[in-house]
């Protein structure tokens, strides 16, 4: 039992458009009219279709993630967070593992881009990538510890930089709250409706459950963009959760 109305609900829901072009994008989202959700907009997308896209949804009304992931030195990241920012987007992220300063410079990109009147983008870290698996980390990587205890430093860092929030595995998001507090916001994509085709996320969790984790977005792809009927898909996905 949730105690999210259907609308809240859906706000809650970050549909990734996985596409290769503005074309295919519109045909869900034509599909998905009238669902009051977020729409995630990543590096496929927006190398493809650009920042005219992206203008084009936020002039539509639609609330938009631009899931980027910059990282760079301080400057550049700055100048990105800058020109995202003109665009009006609600959400970006930048990698944790660009350090404190390169986040701080994310959110003084921020400051200079924000027109008067436009609503500040929520920024957060991207934690330790839900693919990297535990030998990765230790022995590629060459960070030592448990995959856990990356997510939280990184979200630890994110934090003290003034990030909003962090993008995690709907399993971390009990130790993150606890770690940087209630209000620091958790996105969590490796999202599969009971019985979905699981692909290749592992660290699964059901929206129901993960929003029980008490996380603030779940990001859902293919459960929803593949599927045969994608409105009827997301409505199913409410009505597991209302
Ligand atoms: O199709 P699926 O539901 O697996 O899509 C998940 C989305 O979340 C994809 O756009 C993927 O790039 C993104 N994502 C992820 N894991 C992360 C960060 C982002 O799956 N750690």
């Amino acid at each position: 039992m949730s105690v999210l109305t259907r609308t809240e609900i859906a706000g809650r829901i970050m549909v990734a458009l996985d596409y290769a072009n503005a074309e295919s994008a519109e045909g869900l989202l034509k599909q998905l009219e009238g669902i009051p959700c977020f729409v995630k907009v990543g590096m496929q997308l927006f190398y493809a279709a650009g920042p005219s896209f992206v203008a084009s949804l936020k002039t539509r009304g639609y609330k938009v993630f631009l899931d980027v992931k910059m990282h760079d030195i301080p400057n550049t990241v700055k100048g990105g967070a800058e020109s995202v920012t003109r665009l009006g987007v609600d959400v970006f992220n930048v990698h944790a593992a660009g350090g404190k300063q390169m986040m701080e410079a994310a959110l003084e990109g921020v400051d200079k881009g924000l027109a008067s009147g436009s609503t500040r983008p929520i920024v957060i870290g991207v934690s330790q990538l839900t693919s990297t698996s535990q030998s990765v980390l230790n022995d590629e990587i060459g960070l030592a510890g448990t995959t856990e205890q990356a997510v939280i430093r990184y979200a630890r860092l994110a934090h003290a930089a003034g990030l909003q929030g962090v993008v995690a595995s709907p399993l971390e998001v009990t130790a993150i709250k606890s770690a940087c507090g209630d209000g620091f916001v958790t996105v969590t994509p490796g999202i599969r409706p009971a019985g979905a085709d699981v692909g290749d996320q592992s660290r699964i969790m059901t929206p129901a459950e993960a929003l029980a984790q008490k996380t603030d977005y779940v990001v859902i792809g293919r459960p929803i963009t593949g599927a045969a009927d994608p409105r009827a898909a997301i409505e199913a996905i409410i009505d597991s959760i209302v």
